[in-house]
């Protein structure tokens, strides 16, 4: 079980940084002593959002931000069996974009296993991102758990055929955060049979960690925070005893428990979201049990983006965020709520209450 603060953990990678933000994610799947499985961990990076500015130029912002995590992940110990990378990976899905992006994360050492953003898909509909990567959406196991990858931003068919004048017109359209001309986010009936079948092999007391771009949950369908068959996606996944997904898209931290499913978001290395309820006008359906960030500040870019360690000791993921010129927390699994909850900034009267967007 890992018990590291950001200080201790710099210092057993061999180096010291003050004030300095890991924008990656280690997680660590622990069994305990019964368990003839083995403890593992795995780090996770996700939303480089690496924009082609034409030439050989990118935006810089975010380069550095993979270019960080990259460095940093490297220096992990102990080493990660492997590395998933979340999705948006791109910003506009070009070919400079996703071979830039590809590039500084082939700097990494280890295996990267990739999961599809709206970013990299909505250009060619995710042809150069396959050639490179492999196929949009699959599964494998590791050290006795079951990992599936969904490519949870499609849509409907209508929406992506029948439309756009041309494909970087429909890709802005699906880039926008404030979309109004953009389509709900689908897993869709395909790939659901596929997991449906996919899932009928693994016994019920198998661990699974599912990794989706969106949420497979309904948060805000203003900003896409949202899947729209997510309903149908947790019901395949409902007679397992312990799953986790894990999810990027949303750029902040957003945890919720639904039924057996424990959801964490993973945060992205580009940018922080603000928190939905805080554009005042819209209604929202943000978990209940998510505790704001103490607001990014708009003059440090790195605000509210960061790193986290996931312990998975008894079945359920502990979620050890650490924030730049912010507070750490902690969100842990309460057995006696039966769900996640921030140990200690769950009272909103120990928070600075969100910024409002007017
Ligand atoms: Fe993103
Ligand atoms: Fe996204």
């Amino acid at each position: 079980m890992i018990r590291l603060n950001r200080r201790e953990f710099l210092k057993s990678t061999g180096v010291f940084m003050i004030g300095s933000t890991l924008p990656i994610n280690l997680v660590k799947v622990a069994y305990g002593a019964q368990s003839p499985a083995e403890d593992f961990t795995f780090a996770y990076i996700s939303d480089a959002h690496i924009q082609h500015l034409g030439g050989g130029k990118f935006v810089r912002n975010w380069d550095r931000g993979l270019i960080r995590a990259v460095q940093e992940a490297n220096l992990l110990s102990p080493r990660p069996d492997f590395f998933l990378f979340g999705g948006d990976l791109a910003q506009l899905g070009t070919k400079e974009e996703i071979d830039h992006g590809l590039e500084i994360m082939s700097k990494l050492r280890g295996q990267v296993r990739y999961v599809m953003g709206e970013h990299d898909y909505y250009l060619d509909l995710g042809e150069y991102w396959e050639s490179k990567l492999g196929p949009q959406y699959y599964s494998f196991d590791h050290k006795g758990v079951h990992f599936i990858v969904l490519n949870s931003i499609l849509t409907h068919h209508d929406w992506t055929f029948n439309r756009w004048p041309t494909p970087m017109d429909r890709m802005r359209a699906m880039a926008r955060l404030d979309n109004p001309e953009g389509s709900p986010f689908l897993v869709g009936e395909k790939q659901r049979a596929w997991l449906k079948k996919d899932l009928e092999k693994v016994n019920k007391n198998v661990p699974i960690i599912v990794c989706s771009h969106s949420p497979l949950q309904k948060i805000y369908k203003g900003w896409n925070f949202w899947t729209d068959d997510a309903e149908k996606v947790v019901a395949l996944l409902k007679p397992f005893k312990k799953v986790t997904v894990l999810y990027g898209h949303v750029h902040q931290i957003q945890y919720n428990q639904i039924e057996n499913i424990s959801f964490h978001a993973v945060m992205a290395t580009a940018w922080p979201w603000p928190y939905p309820q805080s554009y005042t006008q819209a209604r929202n359906n943000l978990p209940a049990l998510t505790v704001p960030m103490n607001r990014a500040d708009p003059f440090f870019e790195r605000d509210a983006t960061g790193w986290q360690f996931i312990n998975w000791k008894t079945g359920h993921v502990d979620m050890h965020y650490q924030l730049p010129n912010n507070l750490d927390r902690t969100v842990a699994f309460n057995r006696k709520i039966g769900q996640p909850e921030d140990t200690k900034y769950q009272d909103s009267q120990k928070r600075i209450p969100p910024q409002k967007h007017f």
